[in-house]
């Protein structure tokens, strides 16, 4: 008969198999920091440890977008913990709580009734919130093949579960829009809501950034053509023109980029 421990690291052992078939934003690092940060918010918050540590280890094996249908993750899931040992009772409790916490839209409400899952909930969520979430997003984009922005295709936010699915963030710049940016306010404990409402401030300045290296190469340099064009005929007026432009580019670049 196995202990409660040696249960926990069969079900760990598991799950590390598990992700390694899923992308690499969603690997077994994004698992283990999600078990870490729900202890950590356990201590402030409290709830039963061993169910969060179990929920959050378990938390995306039967997620949607690896499976056909929810129904599948969650057999896959119950069916990986049995297989662990943990008995099906507990297990029913452990899939019923992880197959609350995906994120299923901006507009569709969470259905998260137990403290335990309010926890892992917000700790999932605070992987998709800040500097690790921008490398997550990108990766997960470059691994559906997502464009990492485009201008012609604006962030919609989704207003049904389908939907969210259906789009899936037609760009990584519009997942932060459409989902990412907004996380804090659906954060359940006061202690993952001040943590989420700093990380978004950084992931807002990312943004802007972006945008403005975006913006700027593309108008600048449109300029910059449009005139040396213009003066082509005029070999002074052209030699001129591009030492004004290469004085403006060093000028911008010591500046420290603000524009
Ligand atoms: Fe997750």
């Amino acid at each position: 008969m196995m202990n409660e421990f040696q249960r926990l690291m069969a079900v760990e052992a598991a799950v590390k198999r598990e992700m390694a078939k899923q992308d690499k934003a969603h690997d077994w690092f994004h698992i283990d920091r999600v078990r870490k940060m729900a202890l950590k918010l356990q201590a402030i918050e409290g709830g039963d440890p061993h169910l969060i540590e179990m929920v959050a280890l378990v938390h995306d094996v039967g997620d949607r977008k690896a499976h056909e249908s929810e129904e599948a993750g969650r057999k896959a899931t119950h069916s990986l913990l049995e297989k662990c040992g943990v008995g099906p009772r507990f297990a029913s409790v452990v899939v019923d709580i992880a197959h609350r916490i995906s994120f299923k839209g901006f507009h569709v409400p969470d259905d998260m009734p137990s403290l335990e899952g309010k926890i892992v909930q917000d700790a999932d969520r605070l992987d998709a919130v800040g500097a690790i979430a921008i490398a997550r997003t990108f990766t997960w984009g470059g691994a559906h093949d997502r464009p990492m922005y485009d201008p012609n295709m604006p962030p919609t936010p989704a207003k049904t579960a389908e939907e969210y699915y259906a789009s899936g963030g037609a760009t990584s710049v519009n997942h932060f829009h459409e989902k990412l940016l907004h996380l804090t306010d659906r954060m359940h404990t006061k202690t993952a809501r001040a943590l989420a409402s700093e990380r978004t401030e950084f992931m807002r300045e990312y943004l802007e950034r972006f945008m403005s290296e975006w913006n700027l190469s593309e108008d600048w340099e449109a300029r910059v053509r449009l005139e040396l064009h213009e003066r082509s005929e005029d070999r002074r007026s052209y030699f001129d023109a591009k030492r004004k432009y290469i004085e403006e580019a060093r000028a911008f670049i010591n500046k420290g980029h603000k524009s």
